[in-house]
């Protein structure tokens, strides 16, 4: 039984068990890096202030720079038997150089210590998840550059519904994610506050400087107030609720890749290298990332919930509950970052079938719209258009004819405002051009939309 560091209230020895439920290390090791960087900045402010004298404060910087290098070339292991990394850090610090090691905690708890640990850490993710989104956009938005004049029915309630181009559905990807890009970027401004000079909860009698400290670790300002700083975990929720919703928009397009791949559609092919077979059914080419995708959108919306069901019944300020924040926003960023890794290559490789689309888009009837407006600029109000067109459509469906068979007698027993140019006003490729209303399906539409998301992505 090792006698912990905080020893000296009790014996500091503590049952096995006690000490495998309450470690933290197996899960906040990973948070080492910020941990090391946040110190080196407090023994920097604790010079700078007088605390300790300088020369302390410059052994302290050296040595906690040289953990760092050596856990990160792996001369040092973390050791496992620690309570968690903080003490860790400040163990092999101490066994180091002795008592100037034991200088480092002044001013300072474990409880700033590591709401500080956590937000420079997920801010280092956010700056990850943000850029590995940008190369999802940019991988969808190479596809819309290709597919300007690839048509494919759109849907309603997955039933066909208008003409539209690929690039145009791709692109409403796009603004989903640029949305979820803005959605970290703005978690950021919050996340960014330094909570570390609140210490234990009620602030410190030395006369520190938490903007110095703020500064050099690279903080937009300081927690305004010291029970919030150690207490607050909104960050943590925020980047979790950003986590979600990302999840939700890969979700979605996950479950449109895995329809638009099936026998059903076959609308895109998926590269081999991301799709499996099956064990025992040898035709099967299953888009299995996607389907894992959509999975784990589950586990990210779980952490979400998990938090803000941990965090609702706490009183101010630090409890040990807060302990269990970690994992489940560290499974997010491993999840997200690994669900985006996969689907940015995925989108990339991915054949598109505009053959197979074009074809689907040629039998729903989803230039019937087109037909009513036709009647529509002839002078017939709506309605009566919507009703001639839904009886054109039934009666094709019963003599299992497209509206494009039909010939202008035909139209004529229907009403007589139809003329030779219904064929070229119903045409899918008329459909889509015309729809030139802004945010629409047309070319040029869809290339305003494609110069704006390479505008958001170059800022
Ligand atoms: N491992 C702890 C956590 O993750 C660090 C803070 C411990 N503070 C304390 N007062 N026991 O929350």
């Amino acid at each position: 039984m090792a006698v912990k560091m905080w020893a000296g209230r009790t014996a500091g020895t503590t049952d096995k068990r006690a000490d495998d439920f309450n470690s933290s290390i197996s899960f906040d090791s990973r948070m080492y890096r910020q941990d090391i960087k946040g110190s080196m900045a407090h023994a920097s402010m604790l010079g700078a202030k007088g605390i300790i004298s300088k020369e302390e404060a410059d052994t302290l910087i050296d040595g906690l720079e040289k953990i760092l290098n050596d856990i990160e070339s792996g001369e040092l292991a973390i050791n496992m038997e620690c309570e968690d990394i903080h003490m860790f850090v400040e163990q092999v610090l101490t066994e180091r150089l002795g008592d100037v090691g034991k200088k480092l905690h002044t001013a300072r708890s474990r409880n700033d210590q590591v709401a500080l640990d956590l937000r420079m850490n997920l801010r280092d993710e956010a700056d990850t998840v943000i850029s590995l989104l940008k190369e999802l956009i940019d991988a969808l938005l190479s596809q819309a550059k290709a597919n300007k004049m690839t048509i494919m029915p759109g849907y309603t309630h997955l039933q066909r519904a208008q003409p539209i181009t690929f690039a145009h559905h791709l692109l409403a990807y796009c603004m989903m994610l640029l949305r979820d890009i803005d959605r970290f970027s703005d978690m950021k401004k919050r996340l960014n506050i330094s909570p570390i000079g609140s210490c234990a909860l009620a602030g410190t009698t030395y006369d520190t400087d938490r903007f110095y400290e703020a500064k050099l670790l690279g903080f937009d300002g300081v927690c305004q107030n010291s029970i919030d700083g150690v207490s607050d975990r909104d960050f943590a929720v925020e980047f979790l609720n950003c986590s979600a919703t990302l999840m939700m928009h890969l979700s979605r397009l996950s479950e449109e890749i895995i329809l638009w791949s099936s026998w059903e559609f076959k609308f895109v092919e998926l590269s081999d290298a991301y799709t499996t077979g099956s064990s025992i059914m040898p035709q099967k080419k299953n888009p299995d990332m996607a389907e894992l995708i959509r999975g784990k959108t589950g586990r990210v919306y779980g952490d979400l919930i998990g938090l803000l069901t941990t965090l609702k019944g706490l009183p101010l300020a630090y409890n040990k509950d807060m302990q269990e924040d970690k994992e489940g926003v560290f499974d997010a960023v491993d999840t997200v970052k690994m669900c985006l890794s996969i689907a940015i290559p995925m989108i990339a490789t991915m054949t598109v079938r505009a053959d197979n689309m074009k074809k689907a888009a040629q039998e729903g009837f989803i230039n019937a719209t087109d037909l009513a407006d036709y009647l529509v600029k002839k002078g017939m109000p709506f309605r009566t258009a919507y009703k001639i067109s839904g009886t054109i459509v039934a009666e094709c469906i019963k003599r299992r004819k497209v509206l494009e068979d039909l010939t202008l007698d035909e139209y004529k027993t229907y009403s007589e405002l139809f003329d030779t140019d219904i064929f070229e006003e119903i045409s899918l490729e008329t459909c889509v051009a015309k729809r030139i209303s802004f945010g629409g399906t047309s070319v040029s539409s869809v290339e305003k939309q494609i110069a704006f998301v390479e505008t958001e992505l170059s800022k």
